[in-house]
């Protein structure tokens, strides 16, 4: 499965920062806009803030320019004040991994793809990644110089071969590993690990089987999880949905995505967990695009140019939520393989993908070059959690990029407030002078208020304690209205396969000083309303938001941490 059309890596590396003139025009405005900074030497198929300067993206051996103790690296660190990347030593192949933080600080990622021959290579740097289990400690070095992966494979890994898993914190500051398949499989799942399992392990490392993992194959890979606020996890796979509660090890089975449409890779749709709210913290989640054509179709049946699905649902954890079931709306255009970001304001930006086709490459009919995806989506769009239903989306404002960020592209949101956007390579080699090649050029999607005047915010302490109030300093330019101020405790999760994995926004109730130089907060009432780990810091007021400050949120101890704060009432 090797054609990779090598390019001369020297050419895309000295590709110049572009600021194109309508970006220009728009930032003058306080407008949203596009700015080209810099170019990965590594696909970036992964991506997660690490430190508030530093970005770890992680993607395998296929011929990236990046070098690392004279073979091809396949992990890189970026550092944001210089929009540079370097490499970082790996062990095993990280290729379709997950991860995210654990309750110390740690980020753990897992999982990966077997040994990978790349062109004309009989060694291979890299080994079988399928339970690989890679630990990036703290690092405080802002330029990253110090940090460093840590392997072990011989003694620390997975229980079960896991590519395409998905893998989120839980209230414990554990992280949970869900799904996978074992080999390389074309298209659809048909090795699949339907089991879970946890980092630290649970049950002896014995995993867990799962039910509805196995009703979801052969649509089940990255499936879309979250940590609901009692500590329950909800899962959305293929079309179905379900609570797993972890601690009782039941599953409940939900009701199906509406008009058979399909959201989990090959057919990626995304999802997210709408910001939480005090004082009751309901959960509701919200599912867009993916497809839905038949999962008895065979991928050579399948057609580039097939229709990617509009659909969003959103439905209501709580017992009247669930029997409401899945409420639709529509998109303004449809898209496989979105992106869905948290904004600190609590709307969710939906970026990325193609309007038509599916994930993965080589598989469908008629691949455009070797991508099953065609027709890139250029334009962002808004959804406003909080508008009334019809009326949630735009993309008034919102700018057009010109690069398609299709499969195996990543994103964050930065602490500056502004998105990171990387790669794209639906290949299976470094590709130029195709219709959809290896993107290597960094973008940032700019929200307006990075062009205005911004509060901001001084004296965060660097931890944390459940249910405690927190004052700090703030600096709110004059002439925004203090009527509308939010302060937001955000994850910005581990972005892979059009997933955000452990993504979280809890808003925190508190109040302006006298003065208004001063706010106190109220932190979450315990670690299930937000699973003990690292979080930003965001104030919004007046709709201009300010850079977020890193904070340790719990007692800061490895997993399995106990239950801390009060519980909700
Ligand atoms: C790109 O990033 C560098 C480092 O932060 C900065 O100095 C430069 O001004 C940026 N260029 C553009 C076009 O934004
Ligand atoms: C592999 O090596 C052969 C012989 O040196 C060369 O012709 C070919 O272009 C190489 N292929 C790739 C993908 O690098
Ligand atoms: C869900 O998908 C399966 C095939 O994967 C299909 O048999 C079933 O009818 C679908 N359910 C709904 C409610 O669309
Ligand atoms: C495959 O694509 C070709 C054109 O590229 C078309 O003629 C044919 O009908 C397609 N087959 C299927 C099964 O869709
Ligand atoms: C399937 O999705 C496409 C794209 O959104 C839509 O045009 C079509 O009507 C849908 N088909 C069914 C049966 O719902
Ligand atoms: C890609 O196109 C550019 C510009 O036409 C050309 O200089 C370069 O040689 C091409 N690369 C390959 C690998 O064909
Ligand atoms: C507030 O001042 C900034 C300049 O710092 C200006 O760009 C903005 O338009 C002003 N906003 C209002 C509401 O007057
Ligand atoms: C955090 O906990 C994990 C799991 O026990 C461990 O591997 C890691 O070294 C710990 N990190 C720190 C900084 O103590």
């Amino acid at each position: 499965m090797q054609f990779a059309r090598l390019l001369l890596s020297s050419v895309l590396l000295t590709i110049p920062s572009l600021l194109t003139e309508a970006s220009d025009i728009s930032a003058a405005k306080g407008e949203w806009s596009f700015v080209r900074n810099g170019t990965t030497g590594i696909t970036a198929s992964q991506v997660i803030l690490v430190s508030p300067t530093l970005i770890l993206m992680l993607d395998r051996v296929l011929g990236d320019p990046l070098q690392i103790n004279g073979h091809q690296a396949w992990v890189e660190l970026w550092n944001l004040e210089t929009n540079t990347g370097f490499a970082l030593n790996a062990i095993t192949n990280t290729f379709c991994a997950s991860g995210a933080f654990i309750s110390n600080g740690t980020m753990v990622s897992v999982g990966g793809q077997a040994v990978e021959f790349p062109p004309n290579v009989t060694v291979p740097p890299d080994a079988d990644g399928r339970m690989g289990i890679r630990i990036f400690e703290p690092c405080n070095d802002p330029s990253g110089l110090d940090c460093t992966l840590f392997e072990d494979p011989a003694t620390l890994h997975l229980a079960a071969y896991r590519w395409y898993p998905s893998s989120l914190r839980i209230f414990d500051g554990s992280l949970m590993i869900l799904g996978g398949t074992h080999e390389q499989t074309p298209f659809y799942n048909t090795d699949p690990e339907n089991t879970f399992e946890f980092f630290p392990p649970k049950d002896n490392g014995q995993t867990r089987f799962s039910p509805f993992l196995a009703r979801t194959v052969p649509t089940n890979l990255f499936p879309r999880a979250f940590a609901l606020p009692d500590g329950k996890i909800f899962v959305v796979a293929n079309n179905q949905s379900v609570i797993y509660d972890i601690e009782a090890q039941t599953e409940t089975v939900l009701p199906s995505l509406p008009n058979g449409v399909h959201v989990t890779n090959p057919k990626d749709g995304t999802a997210t967990l709408l910001p939480l709210s005090p004082p009751d913290y309901i959960p509701e989640v919200l599912v867009c695009g993916g497809s839905n054509t038949s999962d008895s179709t065979p991928s050579e049946d399948l057609s580039s140019q097939d229709p990617a699905s509009d659909q969003c649902t959103r439905i209501t954890l709580t017992a009247k939520g669930i029997e409401k079931g899945w409420i639709v709306e529509k998109m303004p255009e449809g898209r496989m393989m979105p992106e869905m970001v948290l904004m600190p304001n609590g709307q969710v930006l939906i970026i990325n993908g193609a309007g038509t086709g599916y994930a993965a490459y080589d598989s469908v009919n008629d691949t455009i070059g070797n991508s099953n995806a065609d027709h890139p989506v250029f334009t962002p769009v808004l959804y406003d959690p909080d508008s009334p239903l019809g009326s949630r989306f735009t993309t008034e404002g919102l700018p057009k990029t010109n690069i398609p960020r299709l499969y195996h592209s990543g994103l964050t949101l930065t602490p500056s407030g502004n998105i990171f956007i990387a790669g794209s390579n639906p290949n299976p080699g470094v590709v130029e002078n195709a219709t959809f090649n290896t993107e290597f050029q960094v973008e940032f999607l700019n929200p307006p208020f990075m062009s205005r005047e911004r509060p901001s915010l001084s004296g965060i302490p660097e931890q944390i304690d459940f249910n405690q109030k927190v004052t700090f300093g703030i600096d709110i330019p004059e002439n925004l209205s203090t009527n509308d101020v939010k302060v937001a405790l955000m994850d910005m999760g581990y972005s892979s396969h059009a997933f955000h994995s452990s993504s979280r926004l809890v808003f925190m109730d508190g109040g302006l000083s006298d003065d208004k130089k001063f706010l106190t907060v109220t932190s979450p009432p315990n670690n299930r309303v937000y699973p003990p780990g690292p979080a930003y810091i965001f104030v919004t007021v007046d709709d201009v938001t300010s850079t977020g400050t890193r904070v340790m949120v719990g007692n800061g101890r490895a997993p399995p941490v106990e239950d801390q704060g009060v519980p909700l009432a």
